[in-house]
């Protein structure tokens, strides 16, 4: 099993278990340029264009590196529109590492959301969860239910040193569901590797709680599998009873406490596309049907062939020790160095990437300036490193027309996976410090063009001030080249 390695020194440093044999060729820009950019996307770092970032830590969706064996594995694309064998050779794999003996291909995560929801959830009805992702939510509400987000106590506390800040709070759950009732509960909906709270994972043990909730009551239990090897890994290194467990074991229990499993295989295999799978049939012909109306057919979903190869190796290359481990051991050295030296990060460190307090970085921004989004175009001015905004312009405005303040205010910094190398990690880090000396001298924004729904993909905005010129001037002071 890798870990960090040892140096003489006695420091653990995480190294690299793959070597680079393809490179994409980056630009640093001039700090003035990043300032230009930045205003011409509207302070929105969705709306950069990649040639004029440095480090793209937006997100790890679709943007984790390939194998050579998944690159290999397109060659041997089957073309068909019926009956490909990349599709019987991806359904081997699904059964083989989730052990569900249905499968419906769709083209990404989101796909199978909108599946699942407009399949289970009803006016009315609420899902409950340990927390959302944007595009869950979007779909739930859009098959007219809502989401109940039953977290703990210790989810959303930044500074923590709880091991499964994912979990669902059960005594929540049973109270929910005596509320609602079950008729009003289609089912009970687990993220592994909770992406919006910073990459936190739920214990084996919580699940197997929240199982026995569900079969008391007669719920169906989903399970979001995208950062399901994120979970994984630290249920291998957080849950005592799994420490010695192989990876195998530890995804079989998991998929095993569900009933519906899906993905997004911009994550979890490193692909595009995605899916959903279970081992009930009848749930499967309740799903069956809208997969060739919204997705293609049956054996493609949407997916190329080429994407469908590629995935059947991520998948079982999700089962290395090496593999699984790269991102987190990567995003624990930022994060406990970021911590060390003040900074407000989340803790412990999770998967997907290290996720900055925006409300402690800049407590001077008012939460409906959107300080996680003036964090992240702050960021990019004085780094060229491209975040992402998870907090306040990530909700949408209620009905009534009124921003909701987000439960946490967070500037992700995604580790796609075998994507960056310790020297630009520590370029991070350099400048992650830079800034937070520097943060009295970043303001808040507001918006100058608003979509209503996920606004944060194409919303414009601006500084409420000019503080993005002193910014840039203050920046040049201490690095006179301009980067
Ligand atoms: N579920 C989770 C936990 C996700 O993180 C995502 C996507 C989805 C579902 C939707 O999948 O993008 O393939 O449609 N997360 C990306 C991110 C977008 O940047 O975190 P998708």
């Amino acid at each position: 099993m890798q870990s960090a390695i040892q140096f003489s020194s006695g420091e653990f440093v995480p190294l690299e278990m793959h070597k680079v044999r393809v490179v994409q060729k980056l630009n640093l820009l001039p700090v003035e340029e990043r300032l230009r950019a930045v205003e011409t996307a509207g302070f929105n770092t969705f709306l950069l264009e990649n040639k004029d970032v440095f480090l793209d830590m937006l997100t790890d969706s679709g943007t984790n590196a390939m194998s050579d064996q998944q690159i290999a594995s397109m060659a041997v694309a089957d073309d068909a529109y019926a009956g490909s064998a990349s599709y019987t050779r991806l359904y081997e794999a699904i059964v083989e590492i989730f052990g569900t003996e249905y499968f419906l291909p769709v083209h990404q995560g989101r796909a199978a959301e909108h599946i699942i929801s407009q399949v289970f959830v009803n006016a009315n009805d609420v899902v409950p969860m340990n927390f959302h992702f944007t595009t869950t939510k979007a779909h739930i509400e859009l098959a007219g239910g809502r989401i109940a987000e039953l977290y703990t106590d210790e989810a959303l506390r930044i500074k923590s040193e709880f091991p499964f800040k994912g979990n669902i709070d059960i005594a929540k759950l049973e109270a929910l569901i005596a509320a609602r009732g079950r008729d009003n509960v289609p089912y009970v909906r687990l993220e592994a590797g909770t992406n919006l709270i910073g990459g936190q994972p739920f214990s084996i043990a919580n699940m197997r709680d929240v199982r026995r909730v569900c079969d008391k009551h007669g719920i169906l239990l989903v399970l979001d599998v995208s950062l399901l090897a994120e979970n994984v890994y630290f249920v291998k290194t957080r849950e005592a009873e799994f420490f010695g467990a192989d990876i195998r074991t530890i995804i079989r229990i998991m998929c095993d406490l569900a009933d519906i499993i899906y993905f997004s295989g911009r994550k979890i295999s490193c692909t595009r596309g995605g899916g959903i799978a279970t081992r009930n049939r009848e749930l499967y012909l309740k799903m069956r049907d809208l997969v060739p109306l919204f997705e293609g057919f049956l054996t493609y979903g949407g997916m190329s062939v080429r994407e469908i190869e590629a995935m059947a190796v991520g998948l079982r290359e999700t089962l290395d020790m090496d593999m699984i481990s790269q991102s987190p051991l990567f995003i624990k050295y930022l994060v406990d160095r970021l911590d060390a030296a003040g900074v407000p990060v989340i803790t412990p460190a999770g998967g997907l990437g290290a996720h900055l307090d925006a409300r402690g970085f800049l407590p001077h921004v008012p939460q409906l300036e959107y300080p996680a989004g003036a964090l992240g175009a702050a960021l990019y001015i004085i780094s060229g490193i491209r975040g992402m905004e998870r907090g306040t312009i990530s909700m949408d405005r209620d009905a009534d027309g009124n921003d909701v303040p987000s439960e946490v205010e967070l500037l992700r910094l995604a580790l796609p996976r075998r994507v960056f190398t310790l020297s630009q990690v520590k370029y991070v880090e350099d400048r992650v410090n830079w800034l937070y000396q520097h943060r009295d001298l970043v303001g808040g924004l507001e918006f100058t063009d608003e979509p209503k729904v996920l606004r944060f993909f194409v919303g414009r905005l601006r500084p409420r001030s000019d503080w993005t010129r002193k910014l840039v001037a203050r920046f040049r002071q201490d690095f006179p080249a301009g980067r």
